[in-house]
């Protein structure tokens, strides 16, 4: 999945700053979107009345005594996925997308976000709001201390990054304004139809699909904090996986990532789980060793306690480690300055980054798995799509319910994209009832979907044709093919930053004069986050080392024509270097993803003989690895579609592929007698 805004704050306006032109307004908006200067106002159906909302909060806004409310779209751990229960922003305004901050005053309420969300904001908000299209924490501030100067804004610090508390409070400050930290969310306090807080089963995952112990874990994190020169004495894990991956234990609270709601506070003598504590089964209390009261033994703490608990603590001689980019101002602000050792990620998350052989091994098995549903899909849409029957919405439905069917599934890992034509072009379309398109021969379908499986988490991208395609659309898909490819077999020196790294998938782009303008890559957890930070390509995401899974996806998006982009995931493996410059083994990437390119769509006269080459060898591992995997699974019509599908390319017989589908057909006929025989 392309990697999205969350991944760090400036990502989003590189997104904007490349696809802003993408976002086409429908033709015509009468009708659909509101229009606040006609009179009376026009709103259309699905705005929602805020009016009562806006009343009940200004009434606690007055209890609180202050003259602004920020409402951030987020929860307590800066999940990229929330839970309805912390959905506040949307039901405050009305507004449903992923991103956007909402500013309440006595007076006036502002909704800033981005490109992508602009016309659904005007669909479905009401004219008690302002949309304000500079999505930056700066341009906030900047409306707030125009609006109330030097009065009191306030905030819920569970909400508010340490980063964006800063953003924030250093020019409001400046200002003479007073930033408010105030712990009682007071939407939360108005909100009276608030769905319930997630209370799902939290379980342990079986120890076949766990890497090792909670109490190797826990071990390891202990001895990092040992060997470090400033000798923290606990670490404070706030993200959901960071808790979730320590203890291997799952859960349902939010979308798509199999989390629970929790923090852990890790010393070298204790160690808390702050949690609902009636949902630890007894099994699970076992299991953690929480009847005892040792270094090995788990203390279950009530999640509401981590504030008061974690100020207690900095009561003693002690350090504590946090990471700043998912720790929130709540708990900042009760560590003082001088107890703190600040890092960008929590030694869980630098450690969880890199998989052991075991887990290797479990990403491989939910990849082979998730193959054989995504052949069964291309074999599906290609004799569907010609028929005229296939949409967005039901090709999505559909390679989700394959998924369903496969072994440890447990449900998708993201909303698949499913996207045909010019809507393709929006990097992060997905289809909904009102803009879906019928899939057809000719136009351009790009598919990015993946799978939670209890053995791993998937992410590919397929971009297909089945008709004729143009030329500028076969060679930008070459291209974006040679990117991935190049990349992909990339060698580079052990402990290379990503983001030099990734001008290959570029530069096949580049040379033609195109560009995409998204991040190339993310790292990816076992059962865990699809987005797993800090893997990546990006400028702040750690040095690639070996065990480390990240995608590899270019694209190119042709405004009001076509979207491409080609996603593997890839293991960070060590190369086979004729020399070792530097003493460490050289790495490059191994594609676990196994699933072919589309035949139409490459133009192998502009590759490389290298490239072909390489793109070859995957096709025989992709024989060698999914072919039996299909067998077993008795699905003969897609193991002939597979071997089709992966025959050798050569640079010189190329006249033979384009020669079209009868040479095809011939061809699979001949390699059919050969199998069946
Ligand atoms: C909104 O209504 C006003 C007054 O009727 C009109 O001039 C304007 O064009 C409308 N705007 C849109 C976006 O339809
Ligand atoms: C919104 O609801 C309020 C009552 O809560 C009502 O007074 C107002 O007229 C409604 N506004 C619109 C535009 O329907
Ligand atoms: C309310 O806030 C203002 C500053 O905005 C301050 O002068 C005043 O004393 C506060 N009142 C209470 C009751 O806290
Ligand atoms: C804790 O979990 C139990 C059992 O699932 C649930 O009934 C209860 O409402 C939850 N309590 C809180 C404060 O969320
Ligand atoms: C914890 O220990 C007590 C006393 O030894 C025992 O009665 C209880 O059943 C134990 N609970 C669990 C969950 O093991
Ligand atoms: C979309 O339409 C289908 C068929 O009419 C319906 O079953 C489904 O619930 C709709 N989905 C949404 C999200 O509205």
């Amino acid at each position: 999945m392309a990697p999205s805004h969350w991944i760090f704050s400036t990502w989003i306006f590189i997104l904007c700053g490349c696809t802003a032109g993408l976002y086409k307004q429908p033709s015509s908006e009468e009708g659909i979107t509101r229009n606040c200067t006609s009179n009376p106002p026009y709103l259309p159906p699905t705005v929602v009345n805020t009016s009562q909302q806006l009343s009940a909060l200004r009434q606690q806004m007055r209890t609180f005594n202050i003259s602004a409310y920020i409402i951030p779209a987020t929860d307590a751990h800066m999940s990229e996925y929330i839970a309805e229960f912390d959905k506040r922003r949307e039901w405050m305004t009305g507004f449903t997308g992923s991103a956007g901050t909402a500013v309440v005053t006595m007076t006036k309420a502002a909704l800033w976000t981005d490109s992508r969300y602009w016309a659904e904001a005007e669909r479905q908000m009401d004219c008690n709001w302002e949309l304000q299209k500079t999505p930056w924490i700066s341009s906030i501030v900047e409306w707030l201390l125009n609006e109330i100067p030097g009065e009191r804004i306030g905030f819920d610090p569970f909400l508010f990054s340490i980063n964006d508390w800063n953003s924030y409070s250093e020019p409001i400050k400046s200002s003479g304004g007073i930033l408010s930290s105030i712990t009682t969310n007071l939407v939360d306090t108005v909100w009276s139809t608030r769905p319930p807080l997630p209370s799902n089963q939290i379980y342990q995952l079986r120890e076949e699909f766990t890497g090792s112990t909670w109490q190797e874990k826990v071990s390891s994190i202990r001895s990092q904090m040992s060997q470090h020169s400033q000798k923290p004495t606990a670490v404070l894990l706030s993200a959901l996986d960071e808790s979730a991956w320590l203890f291997n234990l799952r859960g349902k609270d939010i979308p798509y990532n199999p989390l629970f709601y929790s923090y852990t506070l890790l010393s070298h003598d204790f160690i808390r789980l702050f949690v609902n504590v009636t949902r630890i089964t007894p099994e699970v209390q076992k299991y953690l060793n929480t009847n005892c009261t040792g270094p090995l033994c788990v203390q279950l703490i009530d999640y509401n306690q981590v504030q008061e608990n974690v100020r207690k603590y900095t009561e003693g001689n002690v350090k504590i480690w946090i990471g700043m980019e998912y720790t929130t101002y709540g708990l900042y602000e009760v560590i003082p300055k001088e107890k703190l050792l600040t890092d960008n990620y929590s030694p869980v998350m630098k450690t969880k980054a890199v998989k052991n052989q075991k887990e290797q091994q479990l990403m491989r098995k939910s990849h082979i798995r998730d193959a054989v549903a995504m052949t069964q899909f291309l074999v599906w849409l290609e004799k569907t799509v010609p028929k005229g029957t296939v949409d967005e919405m039901s090709a999505a439905n559909y390679v989700d319910s394959l998924r369903g069917k496969q072994e440890h599934s447990a449900g998708p890992s993201f909303a698949t994209i499913s996207a045909s034509g010019l809507n393709a072009a929006l990097a992060h379309y997905s289809p909904s009832n009102k803009t879906k398109r019928k899939l057809t021969v000719d136009e351009m379908y790009l598919i990015d979907s993946g799978g939670q499986y209890l053995d791993g988490t998937t992410d590919i991208t397929r971009t297909l044709h089945w008709g004729k395609p143009t030329a500028f659309e076969k060679e930008a898909y070459t291209r974006v093919l040679m990117g991935n490819l190049d990349l992909t077999m990339l060698i580079f020196p052990s402990e290379s930053s990503g983001r030099p790294l990734e001008t290959l998938a570029r530069k096949p782009l580049w040379e033609a004069g195109l560009n995409y303008g998204h991040g190339t890559g993310h790292g990816i957890g076992n059962f865990l986050s699809i987005h797993e930070w800090p893997v990546g390509f990006q400028s702040n995401n750690i040095p690639m080392t070996k065990g480390m899974f990240t995608s590899i996806e270019p694209g190119y998006y042709h405004d009001g024509g076509f979207g491409i982009r080609i996603e593997d995931v890839a293991l960070v493996v060590e190369a086979q270097t004729k020399y070792m410059f530097g003493g460490q083994p050289y790495l490059t990437f191994e594609a676990i993803t196994l699933v072919p390119y589309d035949q139409k769509l490459i133009d192998t006269t502009i590759m490389s003989a290298t490239q072909i080459n390489y793109l070859n060898n995957y096709y025989q591992t992709i024989r060698k690895i999914i072919g039996p995997e299909l067998k077993n699974q008795k699905l003969e019509e897609e193991y002939t579609w597979l071997m089709r599908n992966t025959e050798s390319f050569s640079q010189g017989t190329l006249a033979a592929v384009s020669l079209g589908t009868m040479t095809f057909t011939l061809l699979a006929n001949v390699f059919l007698q050969r199998v069946l025989v």
